[in-house]
C-alpha cells in the first residue's frame, strides 16, 4: 500500500476550470462539483478518468448532463474510475458529507460554530471526487450558501463576484480564484465572525485590502498578527522581488487545527494559537513565533502557491524554502543570531533525534503509505537547512537571482526539488550534483575533526573525516557535499588570516568536504591556534573535535562568530554535566567544574551589549540534547546533573544572578520588541537561577512578578518557578488564581495545562491524568491535547519515563483514542515511544509492550505506519 516516487506518472486529464457549490449544513452539506475536463494531448486515447474521494455519499454523476449508469463507474477504496470519456467534457457530481462529524480535521469541518477546510495535503478528497493531486491546477469559481444567521460570513478563495439572498433564510456569495491552482489550496470558512481591516500598498503601488477575520471575544488579539503580516509583504517585496497578486488576503483563526496554519490561496486559515495574541495573554516566545507563522504563510503565496509541487515527495520543495524565508525574515525582524540560535537547536533536539529514530526518512522521501506523516522537522527543518546551505554556498546574491528566474520560468507549474537546485546551479556555474544527495540521503552526517600543529613548519592541519549512520532501508551512505564555514583563533583571541594552498580568504572561510576524508593546512600559523568550526552552525551535522575546556572557554570569549560563542559554551557546560553524570552514576557527589562557573561570572560581567545572546549563554543544555550525546539515554541521571549544575551555578554566582535580575527590570509599557524581548529574557533567566539557590526570599520575588501581573511572559516565569518549587503553599495559590482569571481563555488555559505537567516532582503523572477531566480540557481539540500530552511526554523526561512505565501507558491510552478520532495527531503523539531503542531493557520492554497494544487496535492509515517502523526489526 505504499506509494512510490518512482511510479510517478504525469496526469492523463487536465482541468480547465472547477466550479463547485456548497449548500452548508453540519449534519449533511451538499457539495456540487462541476469539472470542466481536458484530456492531456500527451494521454493516450483511451486513458481512464481517476478521481480520489473519501466518505463521500454519492447522489448523482454525469458526464456532459448525462447521468452515468452503475455499470460505467466504480469505486474501490479511494478512487472513482470512469473507464471512458471523451476527450473534452463536463464532470458533475453532487455529494453529501457530514462535517460535525469530522473529528480528523480534514476536509470540510466545524469548529464550534465555524465551518473551515483543511486540504492539504489529501483532504480535498473528503469534500467531493476529485483530481486530488497537486500537479492538477484549476482556476475555482466558489459558491457558499448559508444560513443568514449561523453563517452570515461565507469565504473562500479569491474575490468575491456575486452575493445574494435564497428563500428559507439562506443567503450566498460565490468568489472567483483566478490564479489556477491544485485543490491542496483550496478553502471555505463560514460562521459568525468579526473582521479586523486594514490594508498594504504594493511596491508597484496595488491596493491589497488586508483581513483577519476572528470570533467576536478575540477582536483584542489582532493586532500583531496584522502588523505582522504587513511586515512580511513589505519583506517579501524588498528581500525576493514578490509582490502580492489578489486584491484581498485573509486570515481566519479557528480554533481546531492540526497544525500551526495553512497557505490557501488568499485566505490563509490559522490556528488560533498561531495567530491571536496579546501582552496580557501571550508570552514573547509566541509573540514570535505567531510573527514567524504569519510570514511563513504569507510567504507560501510565491515559494508554494505561485510555483508549487509536482507530487507530495516534493514537499520540502515548498517548505523548506518557505522555512528558510520566514527564519531569515525573522532574523532580520529580531536578534538574528539568537534566531539562529533557537532553530539550531530545535534541529539538533528534535529533527536529529527523527534522523536517528525508526521514522528516519529523507528530505525527499522516496516512498510512504500516509503523506500526513511526513509533516516532519526533517522535511520543514532539515530542508531549510538545505537552502541555508546553497545560499552560502554560492552567496546571497547569486542566490536571489537564481529564486528571481526560478519564480519566474516556474510560475504557475508544479515542480520538483531539481528545479530548483538546477537554477541555482546555473546561475552559480557550480556543481551541485553531489549536493543533491542531501535530498536522498536519511540521518545525520558526523564530522570527526583532529587538528594537528607544527610548531617547526608553522602550520596547522585540519582533518576531517565524515560519516552518516545507517537508516532503516538505507544501510550504507555516500559522502555528501558539506559547507564547514572556519576560522583560527590565536592565544590572545585575535583572530587569525587563513592561507590554504597559497590563498588568503580572510579570517573566515569555508571548506568543502565533498570526500570520506579531507585535509587542510593552513601555513603561517605562529602559535598554536584554536579551531572554530561550523561557524554559523553551516551544515546540518554533528561535530566532534577534542577541544580542551579551556580552549572552549577561549572560543566562548574570543569567537568572532556569536553562533560559535554560543557553541562553544553549550559544549562546555555539557562536558561538565556529563562529568556530574557519572559521579551521579557511581553514587558520588557532583561537583560542577569550577572552568564553568567562571565562565558564567565572565558572562555575567560583560558589558551588556548582546543581552539577547547572553541569555542564551546562560542557559544550560536541554535535557533532549544531552541525551541525544549518549548512546543508550539515562534520563534520570541527566535530570539530576543538569539540575545539580543550575544549583551550584547558583550558589555561586547569586550575587551576579541577583543584579542583572534588578538591572533588567523595565519601566516601560510591554511591547514585543527585541530589546525589551532581550531585557525579560535575561530578566527571566537569572530568577530562575536565583530561586534554584533555594533561598526563601527569591519564591517571594518570584510571587511577586506573579502578582505585579505586568505582562504574560514575567507572569507565566514566575508562575512556573512557583509550581515547580517544592513549596506548595505558593505553589498551589498561585497556580489556582492563573486557572480561575482565564478560566475563559483556551489558550492561556494551554499554557497553565503545560506550566503544570512539566513540574518535576513525582506526581506530575498523577496531575495529567487529573487535568483530562478538567472541564477546559478535549481530546478532539488538538491544541489541549499538545498542551497537556504533548508537553508530558516532551519536555517532562524523568515523569514520562517513569520505571513503573505508567508514562508509556497514559501516553498508549491516548493515542488509542485519538487513533479514532484524530488519525494525524494521534500518529505525530505516539512519537516518544517509537524511540524505545535508545533506552534500557527495562524501559525499552515497557514502551516496547505499549506499541505491541496499540498495534493490536484497528489502525488507522497513518498510526499503521507509524507502529510497523518502530516494531520493525532493523
Ligand atoms: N502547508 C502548511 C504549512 O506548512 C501545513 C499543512 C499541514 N497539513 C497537514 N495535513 N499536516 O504552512
Ligand atoms: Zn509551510
Amino acid at each position: 500500500q505504499a506509494i512510490y516516487l518512482h511510479d510517478y506518472q504525469p496526469p492523463a486529464y487536465r482541468l480547465e476550470r472547477t466550479e463547485l457549490t456548497f449548500d452548508l449544513n453540519e449534519k449533511a452539506t451538499r457539495v456540487r462539483a462541476r469539472l470542466h475536463l481536458q484530456r492531456h494531448p500527451e494521454a493516450e486515447a483511451q486513458a481512464p478518468l481517476v478521481l480520489w474521494g473519501c466518505e463521500l455519499g454519492l447522489e448523482r454523476i454525469a458526464i456532459d448532463g448525462q447521468p452515468l449508469l452503475e455499470s460505467e463507474y466504480r469505486i474501490e477504496g479511494e478512487t472513482l474510475t470512469v473507464e471512458r470519456v471523451p476527450e473534452r467534457f463536463l464532470l458533475d457530481t453532487e455529494v453529501v458529507i457530514e462535517p460535525a462529524a469530522n473529528t480528523a480535521l480534514e476536509g470540510l469541518y466545524v469548529s464550534g460554530p465555524i465551518f473551515c477546510t483543511q486540504c492539504e495535503p489529501e483532504g480535498f478528497r473528503r469534500i467531493t471526487w476529485y483530481p486530488d493531486r497537486p500537479d492538477v491546477l484549476a482556476p475555482f469559481t466558489t459558491t457558499v450558501i448559508g444560513d443568514r444567521d449561523r453563517e452570515p460570513v461565507l469565504l473562500s478563495n479569491g474575490n468575491p463576484v456575486e452575493r445574494g439572498e435564497l428563500p428559507g433564510n439562506r443567503h450566498f456569495v460565490s468568489w472567483q480564484d483566478p490564479h489556477p491552482k491544485p485543490a491542496y489550496l483550496f478553502a471555505l470558512v463560514a460562521g459568525k465572525l468579526d473582521c479586523v481591516r486594514d490594508s498594504f500598498t504594493t511596491a508597484s503601488g496595488r491596493e491589497v485590502a488586508l483581513e483577519l477575520w476572528v470570533e467576536e471575544e478575540n477582536l483584542h488579539k489582532t493586532e500583531w498578527a496584522m502588523a505582522s503580516l504587513k511586515r512580511a509583504m513589505r519583506w517579501d517585496e524588498q528581500s525576493y522581488g514578490r509582490e502580492y497578486d489578489l486584491d484581498l488576503f485573509m486570515i481566519v483563526a479557528v480554533n481546531d487545527f492540526n497544525m500551526g496554519a495553512m497557505e490557501n490561496k488568499g485566505l490563509n486559515i490559522f490556528n488560533s494559537a498561531a495567530v491571536l495574541a496579546n501582552p496580557q495573554t501571550t508570552t514573547d516566545a509566541a509573540f514570535q513565533r505567531i510573527e514567524g507563522i504569519v510570514a511563513h504563510e504569507y510567504f507560501h503565496n510565491w515559494s508554494g502557491n505561485r510555483v508549487t509541487c509536482r507530487d507530495w515527495f516534493q514537499l520540502a520543495l515548498k517548505e523548506g524554502f518557505t522555512v528558510f524565508r520566514d527564519q531569515t525574515f525573522s532574523a532580520d525582524t529580531n536578534s538574528a543570531p539568537v534566531k539562529r540560535i533557537e532553530d539550531v537547536a530545535l534541529l539538533r533536539t528534535l529533527q536529529f533525534a527523527e534522523d536517528a529514530g525508526p521514522t528516519a526518512h529523507p528530505v525527499r522521501p522516496d516512498h510512504f503509505i500516509e503523506i500526513s506523516n511526513f509533516y516532519t522537522l526533517t522535511i520543514y527543518e532539515k530542508g531549510a537547512e538545505i537552502v541555508r546551505m546553497l545560499r552560502n554556498l554560492i552567496g546571497a546574491e547569486t542566490f536571489r537571482r537564481g529564486s528571481d528566474r526560478y519564480f519566474e520560468r516556474f510560475d504557475g507549474q508544479a515542480v520538483r526539488v531539481e528545479d530548483f537546485v538546477d537554477v541555482m546551479a546555473e546561475v552559480s556555474g557550480l556543481d551541485l550534483g553531489l549536493f543533491m544527495r542531501w535530498y536522498s540521503q536519511a540521518g545525520t552526517p558526523q564530522l570527526d575533526c583532529r587538528g594537528e600543529y607544527d610548531e617547526a613548519g608553522q602550520r596547522f592541519t585540519l582533518t576531517v573525516r565524515q560519516h552518516t549512520p545507517p537508516t532503516p532501508g538505507q544501510p550504507d551512505k555516500l559522502p555528501l557535499h558539506i559547507p564547514l564555514r572556519m576560522g583560527l583563533l590565536g592565544d590572545d583571541g585575535t583572530p587569525l588570516t587563513l592561507s590554504v594552498d597559497g590563498e588568503t580568504p580572510g579570517t573566515d572561510t569555508v571548506l568543502h568536504l565533498t570526500e570520506a576524508e579531507q585535509q587542510w593546512t593552513f601555513e603561517g600559523i605562529e602559535r598554536a591556534p584554536v579551531p572554530s568550526l561550523l561557524r554559523g552552525f553551516s551544515a546540518p551535522v554533528r561535530l566532534d573535535y577534542p577541544w580542551s575546556r579551556d580552549e572552549l572557554a577561549h572560543l566562548m570569549r574570543f569567537d568572532e562568530d556569536g553562533f560559535n560563542r554560543w557553541d562553544a559554551t553549550q559544549r562546555l557546560a555539557l562536558t561538565a554535566i556529563e562529568e556530574m553524570m557519572t559521579a551521579h552514576a557511581a553514587g558520588e557527589t557532583m561537583h560542577l567544574d569550577a572552568r564553568l562557573i567562571d565562565a558564567f561570572r565572565y558572562l555575567l560581567n560583560q558589558p551588556a551589549d548582546d543581552r539577547a545572546v547572553l541569555a542564551e549563554m546562560l542557559r544550560l543544555p536541554s535535557e533532549a540534547w544531552i541525551a541525544e550525546q549518549q548512546s543508550q539515554v539515562d534520563v534520570d541521571a541527566i535530570h539530576a546533573a543538569r539540575r545539580a549544575a543550575i544549583e551550584q551555578l547558583a550558589d555561586s554566582l547569586y550575587a551576579d544572578f541577583e543584579r542583572v535580575y534588578h538591572a533588567n527590570q523595565s519601566t516601560a509599557g510591554y511591547a514585543p520588541t527585541p530589546e525589551q524581548i532581550a531585557a525579560r529574557s535575561l530578566k527571566n533567566i537569572a530568577l530562575s537561577y536565583l530561586t534554584a539557590s533555594g533561598e526563601p526570599e527569591t519564591l517571594a520575588m518570584a510571587k511577586a512578578q506573579f502578582e505585579a501581573d505586568d505582562n504574560m511572559t514575567d507572569v507565566r516565569a514566575a508562575l512556573t518557578l512557583l509550581a515547580h518549587s517544592d513549596r506548595a503553599d505558593l505553589g498551589d495559590p498561585a497556580i489556582r488564581a492563573f486557572g480561575e482569571r482565564w478560566s475563559h481563555d483556551a489558550l492561556v488555559m494551554d499554557q497553565w495545562f503545560a506550566t503544570q505537567v512539566t513540574r518535576p516532582q513525582p506526581d506530575a503523572l498523577e496531575r495529567v491524568r487529573f487535568l483530562m477531566q478538567h472541564p477546559a480540557f478535549s481530546i478532539k481539540n488538538p491544541n489541549r491535547v499538545r498542551a497537556l500530552i504533548g508537553t508530558f511526554t516532551r519536555d517532562n523526561r524523568v515523569n514520562f519515563h517513569r520505571r513503573d512505565g505508567a508514562g508509556y501507558r497514559l501516553l498508549a491510552d491516548v493515542v488509542i483514542e485519538l487513533n479514532r478520532l484524530n488519525p494525524e495527531i494521534a500518529a505525530r503523539m505516539i512519537a516518544p515511544l517509537t524511540r524505545f531503542r535508545r533506552f534500557d531493557e527495562a524501559r525499552a520492554a515497557l514502551m516496547r509492550g505499549e506499541l505491541e497494544r496499540i498495534r493490536a487496535e484497528k489502525l488507522s492509515r497513518n498510526l499503521h505506519e507509524v507502529v510497523e517502523k518502530a516494531l520493525a526489526e532493523t
